[in-house]
C-alpha cells in the first residue's frame, strides 16, 4: 500500500456529517445448545454521507454480526435481532416489510461478505449474476448491464473480463470470486457499501486496488459511505475517517481516525494499538499481544466486557457497565476511566 495521507481525510468529521445510517443500541442473539449467545449486545454506531468508518476487534466480537443484522441477513434461527433500531435515511430498517428490504438490499446497501465462496450461486455463470443484480432492480437493458458488467470486472482487476462473463463460479479462484463479489457490491453504487474483510483474500496489490476503487465510490458522489470491517488497523489508518472498536458485543471506543491512533482511551484499543508491528527507529519493536483470551460468549462479565483482560480494572469495573461517554468532540469511550458528566 502507498504512504500517501489518505483521500477521506477531506471529507468532514463524521460526528458532524449529517448521518445515513445510524445503529442504535442494536441486539442480535442466537440461541445455541450451551445457552444465549449476545453475539451483539447494544451497538451503537452512527455513519455520516460520504463517510469511511472502520469497524474492528478481535474475533469474534460481534463485526460480522452486526453488518448482518442492518441488511437482517442473520439466520434465523438460531438467531434473532432482539433490540434496537437501524435507522437509514431516517427510516428504521428493522421495521421493514421482506419486499422492501429486498429492494434496498443491493441497491441502497450493499455488501462484501467475509466468505466469498458462499455468496456466489454455482450453477449461474459470473455474467447472469452481475446482469441479474442490475436486472433486479430494473437499473439498466440487457445490453447497457453486460457493458457495465464488464467495466465493472475489469476495474476490479479481472483480466480478459468478457470472456469471463461465460465462467461458472468453481471456474475462478478465491482471489478472483473475491473481485466478482465486489463488482457486484458496486454495481448499482450504493449510498452504503458494507465491506466485512473484503481484501483478506487477495494479495497486496490488488488489496489497494480494491480499497481504491472502493474510495472512488464515494469520491464519484461525495454522499456514498463505507463501512469497513477488517484486522488490518494499517488499512483502517490509511483509509478510514472514523473507526469503532468493538469487543464483546459493543463499541467500546469510537473516535475520528487520528485521535483513536494518536490518543487511544480504553485499555482495549490500547493493548489493540499496542500489539501492531512497529519500526522505532533502528529497532523493530516486538509485537505484543493483549494477555488473556476473549471470554466465553455465554457468559460474558456483567460488568465492562473487558474486565477479565484488562491491567486497570478497578472496583466498579466488574459489577457496573459503564456507558459510552464523549471524552473529545466525536470521540466517545466506555470505560469507568472516564467517569462522564453525571
Ligand atoms: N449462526 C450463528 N450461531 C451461533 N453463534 C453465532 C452465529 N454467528 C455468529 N455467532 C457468534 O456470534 C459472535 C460474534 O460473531 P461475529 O461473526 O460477528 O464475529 P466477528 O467480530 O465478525 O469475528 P471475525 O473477526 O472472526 O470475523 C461469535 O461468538 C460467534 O460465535
Ligand atoms: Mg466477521
Amino acid at each position: 500500500m502507498s504512504d500517501e495521507p489518505a483521500r477521506t481525510r477531506q471529507q468532514p468529521a463524521g460526528a458532524t456529517a449529517e448521518p445515513l445510517l445510524e445503529i442504535r443500541g442494536l441486539r442480535t442473539y442466537f440461541s445455541t445448545e450451551a445457552g444465549e449467545a449476545k453475539a451483539v449486545d447494544g451497538v451503537d454506531l452512527r455513519i455520516g454521507r460520504g463517510e469511511v468508518v472502520g469497524l474492528v476487534g478481535e474475533s469474534g466480537s460481534g463485526k460480522s454480526v452486526t453488518a448482518l443484522s442492518v441488511l437482517r441477513l442473520i439466520p434465523d434461527p438460531p438467531g434473532h435481532i432482539v433490540g434496537g433500531q437501524v435507522l437509514f435515511k431516517g427510516r428504521d430498517l428493522l421495521t421493514l416489510s421482506w419486499e422492501e428490504m429486498r429492494a434496498i438490499r443491493g441497491r441502497e446497501i450493499s455488501m462484501i461478505f467475509q466468505e466469498p465462496m458462499t455468496s456466489l450461486n454455482p450453477v449461474f455463470t459470473i455474467g447472469m449474476q452481475l446482469v441479474e443484480v442490475m436486472q433486479a432492480h430494473g437499473a439498466a437493458a440487457e445490453a447497457d448491464a453486460g457493458r457495465r458488467a464488464i467495466e465493472m470486472l475489469t476495474r476490479v482487476g479481472i483480466p480478459d473480463a468478457a470472456s469471463r462473463m461465460s465462467q461458472y463460479p468453481h471456474e475462478l479462484s478465491g482471489g478472483m470470486r473475491q473481485r466478482v463479489m465486489i463488482a457486484i457490491a458496486l454495481m448499482l453504487n450504493p449510498s452504503l457499501l458494507i465491506a466485512d474483510e473484503p481484501t483478506t483474500a487477495l494479495d497486496v496489490t490488488i488489496q489497494a486496488q480494491i480499497l481504491d476503487l472502493m474510495l472512488d465510490l464515494r469520491d464519484a458522489d461525495g454522499e456514498s459511505a463505507i463501512l469497513l470491517i477488517t484486522h488490518n488497523l494499517a488499512v483502517v489508518a490509511q483509509t478510514c475517517d472514523r473507526v469503532a472498536v468493538m469487543y464483546g458485543g459493543k463499541v467500546q471506543e469510537a473516535a475520528p481516525v487520528e485521535a483513536l491512533f494518536r490518543e487511544p482511551r480504553h485499555p482495549y484499543t490500547q493493548g489493540l494499538l499496542a500489539s501492531l508491528p512497529r519500526v522505532d527507529g533502528e529497532r523493530a519493536r516486538r509485537l505484543t499481544t493483549i494477555p488473556g483470551s476473549v471470554p466465553d460468549i455465554h457468559a460474558l462479565p456483567v460488568g465492562c466486557k473487558f474486565v477479565t483482560r484488562c491491567t486497570r480494572r478497578f472496583e466498579p469495573c466488574a459489577g457496573i457497565e459503564p456507558e459510552l461517554v464523549e471524552v473529545a468532540p466525536g470521540h466517545q469511550v466506555r470505560c469507568h476511566l472516564y467517569p462522564g458528566p453525571s
